[in-house]
């Protein structure tokens, strides 16, 4: 079986769902109460043995390479200030991982997206890790598709089931059962309408894949909104080899959209050890106003 060690995280996309907020700044940088998305990637990523971290950026994304970058006048200053804690955390953050970027020049899809990463990857196993698809759970969502590579060597997808109302905006499989929670996935559209959506399930920015979805990026067409999709090379690949799907336990938040984005902060924060009691103090207080 090839080894898992690398994980791509396609963040060129310029996050048009939440302007103005990401005019300026990357959407992977926004906040869930105290760390920025991408870094609940990579943590998650590095709970999975994923290692090897390849993030695919564009214009406008220095942010994302300055926040795992060695800070030494912010490191100097906090160890100065005796603040251990923080200082502590500032470094770990920067040695964490080994991460290496890749730019993609122009926004022809996420299919496109991956195959920049193609370089990095060779002839190994690999992960592709959506940032703002946030996925809470004591087994971190990438860790549960790494335990059914490790089992079974084939690619395998993240999913979950929505409501029918939802299906245009996802990545929407056909499948059959295969036990013990995982499925075959026989078929895959991207953002199919109602009527032609094979099943409720959805892709949702997890997944692990052999070297050869790579292979078949490269001459995959356009497609769905005129862009290079990842859904598209995945249908081919499940027609040559097997792809398993698996429904992911935890919670899910569309963090990409105001949304999703202010219900993971309210959910996160309340669970939150230090700042759960009084953020729940204060929505008391404000609410019953
Ligand atoms: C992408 C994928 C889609 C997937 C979704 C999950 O779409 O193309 O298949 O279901 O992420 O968030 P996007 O949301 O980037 O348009």
């Amino acid at each position: 079986m090839r080894p898992l060690r690398k994980i791509i995280f396609p963040a060129a996309g310029m996050g048009t769902r939440f302007l103005p907020a990401t005019k300026a700044s990357p959407k992977e940088m926004l906040t869930i109460v105290d760390k920025p998305l991408i870094q609940y990637g990579v943590e998650e990523a590095l709970a999975a043995g994923m290692d090897n971290i390849i993030m695919v950026t564009g214009r406008g994304k220095r942010a994302i390479e300055d926040h795992f970058d060695i800070s030494a006048e912010l490191e100097a200053n906090l160890k100065r200030a005796g603040k251990s804690k923080l200082y502590k955390e500032v470094s770990r953050i920067a040695r964490m991982a080994e991460v290496v970027y890749v730019r993609q020049k122009q926004a022809k899809g996420l299919g496109h997206a991956v195959l920049c990463a193609e370089h990095w990857i060779a002839d190994e196993a690999f992960g592709v890790h959506l940032a703002d698809e946030l996925i809470v759970h004591e087994k971190p969502a990438m860790q549960q598709l790494a335990e059914v590579y490790h089992k079974t060597g084939h690619s395998v997808v993240g999913l979950i089931q929505v409501p029918a109302d939802q299906v245009y905006k996802y990545g929407i499989v056909a499948y059959e059962a295969e036990g013990h929670g995982l499925l075959r996935l026989t078929d895959m559209v991207e953002k199919p309408s109602i009527e032609d959506a094979p099943s409720h399930m959805a892709i949702v920015g997890r997944y692990i894949f052999t070297p050869r979805l790579m292979e078949i990026l490269k001459d995959v067409q356009p497609g769905s909104g005129g862009e290079i999709q990842l859904t598209d090379a995945m249908a081919i690949l499940a027609k040559e080899e097997p792809v398993h799907g698996v429904v992911l336990e935890g919670q899910r938040f569309d963090a990409g959209h105001p949304e999703g984005f202010l219900v993971a902060n309210a959910l996160l924060g309340l669970q939150h050890e230090a700042y759960g009691p009084a953020l729940r103090e204060a929505l008391k207080t404000y609410l019953c106003e």
